[in-house]
């Protein structure tokens, strides 16, 4: 456990079968824990933002699902795994881009499938809550994995620039893109963090800048547009970012404004790495044009905060993501290593065999 993370709140926390999720769309300037009553509760501070995050946004839908489950155990298993399809296929569409979701939700419903010959409701349901704790947990130890590949990429000295917030806030504890950061610090290598600030929702100002100040480590946010300026001046040797789906071929799917420092990255020949656990990466998805991108309300753009910055009935676009090519990508930091191009063949030979879904069987 990183002993400066004492001072972060959990993104996420589960005790005694209730839901808490730590308010981000808060921060910094007021941390507030929300205890979640339903399912439709969950739904919305998945699409609000006030989870968010691929990973995070994977185990608070698993303990959503269990929210909208938790009163059906008086169902017979078939009815019960029906209504857990339902509630799963629900809670999957509150953001489609992130494939951490569907991936839990899918996970969590396949469960069900094995048990329901075998076991009868609520013990099914009783499997699902510890298949919910399970995937908390083994996000857990992937971001340490990462961090502990990913460490390597980190010399004394180095200006890492990192764009939104692949940290702490958007999985379980160490965070992907964050990881090697934080793993770097403990072993006293001293290095720079730069941070794009991420217009509109400002991830990088709110929580990256946040988190990194928290840890002790030396950061400095940037807006969005200086990221090419203090490349030139040599500033930037490394740059990390997280992603949200990974598609077969190695293209990557990250929030909006990763396509731009990818291409500054090629300019100016600096490493573009990109972090994230097996639960991200889609091999189902061949190449990134399939990947659905969400566009999200005119307001987030049209208004700074809370101040409209806009002229009236302005034509907006507000993509919430953009696609990385995989040519432009150095490397992608995950628990099994950095796997190297050609993506194609290498996440395949990696990561197929890992569909992530136990075969769970019943016990009593
Ligand atoms: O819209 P958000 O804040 O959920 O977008 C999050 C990102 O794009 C992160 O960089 C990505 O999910 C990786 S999180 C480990």
């Amino acid at each position: 456990m990183i002993k400066q993370h004492q001072k972060l709140p959990p993104t996420i926390r589960w005790e005694n079968h209730e839901l808490f999720l730590l308010n981000q769309t808060k921060l910094p300037l007021e941390i507030i824990e929300e205890k979640q009553e339903t399912i439709e509760q969950v739904w919305d501070s998945i699409k609000q933002l006030k989870v968010r995050g691929a990973p995070a946004i994977g185990i608070a839908g698993a303990y959503g699902l269990l929210l909208g489950i938790r009163h059906n155990t008086n169902l017979a298993p078939q009815s019960f795994l029906e209504e857990l399809q339902k509630k799963a296929t629900y809670l999957d569409r509150a953001r489609p881009t992130a494939v951490n979701l569907h991936w839990a939700l899918t996970r969590m419903v396949n469960v069900a499938k094995h048990l329901i010959t075998e076991c009868n409701t609520p013990l099914i349901y009783d499997h699902l809550v510890q298949e919910a704790e399970k995937i908390h947990q083994e996000d857990r130890q992937l971001c340490r994995k990462i961090g502990e590949h990913g460490v390597s990429l980190i010399q004394e000295g180095m200006g890492i620039l990192t764009h939104c917030n692949a940290g702490a806030l958007a999985t379980s504890e160490l965070g992907t893109a964050l990881a090697p950061m934080y793993l770097a610090h403990q072993q006293d290598i001293s290095f720079r963090v730069y941070a794009d600030e991420t217009r509109p929702l400002l991830q990088g100002a709110r929580l990256t800048s946040w988190e990194l100040q928290q840890a002790g480590i030396d950061v400095t946010l940037i807006c969005d547009n200086m990221a090419s300026h203090l490349m030139s001046q040599k500033l930037v040797d490394l740059i990390i970012v997280g992603t949200d789906r990974v598609a077969a071929n190695g293209d990557v799917a990250n929030k909006i404004g990763t396509l731009g420092v990818a291409i500054l990255a090629k300019y100016f020949n600096i490493p573009f790495y990109v972090a994230c656990p097996s639960s991200t990466i889609d091999l189902e998805t061949a190449t990134g044009k399939e990947i659905t991108i969400e566009e999200r309300e005119a307001e987030e753009v049209t208004h700074f905060g809370m101040r409209k910055t806009a002229p009236e009935e302005m034509n907006v676009r507000n993509p919430a993501f953009d696609v990385t090519p995989h040519h432009l990508v150095s490397g992608l930091i995950t628990e099994k290593g950095i796997i190297p191009a050609p993506y194609q063949v290498n996440l395949k030979k990696t990561f197929l065999k890992e569909s992530g879904l136990s075969r769970s069987r019943c016990v009593k």
